[in-house]
């Protein structure tokens, strides 16, 4: 094969690895304005994007207040893991739940399950938004999280990120002594980083709302000179 045949074929199974995560926003690194997020150590989530922490199956935890780059920095590590194909999944905490909640009504969670228990990496995104639903007798997000998180636990990585702190996870998934077997296999070994610092997105909508004003502000535009 010609090596531009080779690249073009390696290029078009990343592409697919990437469609298949999951992961619908491609964020970098190369794109992250580190001067913002001064808290943040950037040598140190360069090298967590290097992914040996996946090598080593450890875990996870980014936690901060909205808009502080957390799904960024994860979603970059994310794309990385596409690159070095490492079999990833990404998901929003909710939507993973919703899953495998569909699975337990139609019969479907064994094999459900088994596909979020296998990827090298899987990224739970956003612990702490969005409701989490509890329906008759399901059993509880706490329940359902615990039986992935104990079967991933030791044998592949996990990185989560939460706008909550971990102290508010029982009541967030509905359950506090399961959610403290959950902290207990992640949390305590996991890479913790806590982003401390300002909202991205509320400078992005000052940045628009400055663009706004200036934009109707009357321009300086000459007398008309007098006939
Ligand atoms: N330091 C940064 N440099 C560049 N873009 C950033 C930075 N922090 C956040 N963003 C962008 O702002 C938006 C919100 O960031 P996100 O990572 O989703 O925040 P969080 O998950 O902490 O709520 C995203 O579009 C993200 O790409
Ligand atoms: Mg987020």
């Amino acid at each position: 094969m010609l090596g531009a045949e080779v690249g073009h074929k390696s290029a078009h199974r990343i592409e697919r690895r990437i469609r298949n995560s999951g992961l619908v926003e491609r964020k970098t690194l190369e794109a992250f304005d580190w001067d913002f997020q001064p808290t943040l150590d950037k040598d140190f989530i360069l090298e967590l994007a290097r992914l040996d922490f996946v090598r080593r199956h450890d875990d996870v935890i980014i936690t901060g207040k909205p808009g502080t780059g957390k799904s960024h920095i994860l979603k970059a590590c994310g794309l990385s893991a596409c690159e070095q194909r490492i079999a990833l999944r990404y998901a929003r905490c909710v939507d993973l739940l919703d899953d495998l909640h569909v699975g337990l009504a139609d019969g479907t969670y064994p094999s459900r399950l088994r596909a979020w228990v296998r990827p090298a990496l899987l990224i739970i995104d956003d612990v702490g938004l969005g409701q989490v639903r509890k329906r008759g007798d399901e059993p509880t997000a706490a329940h359902t999280l615990y039986n992935l998180i104990d079967r991933r636990h030791g044998h592949s990585s996990t990185a989560i990120t939460s706008n909550i702190d971990l102290s508010h996870w029982g009541r967030y998934l509905g359950d506090a002594v399961v959610t403290a077997a959950i902290l207990d296999r992640l949390a305590m070994h996991a890479i913790r980083i806590d982003v401390d610092g300002p909202s991205y997105r509320q400078r992005v909508a000052a940045d628009r709302a400055t663009k706004r004003k200036k934009s109707k502000e009357p321009t300086e535009t000459p007398e008309p000179e007098q006939p």
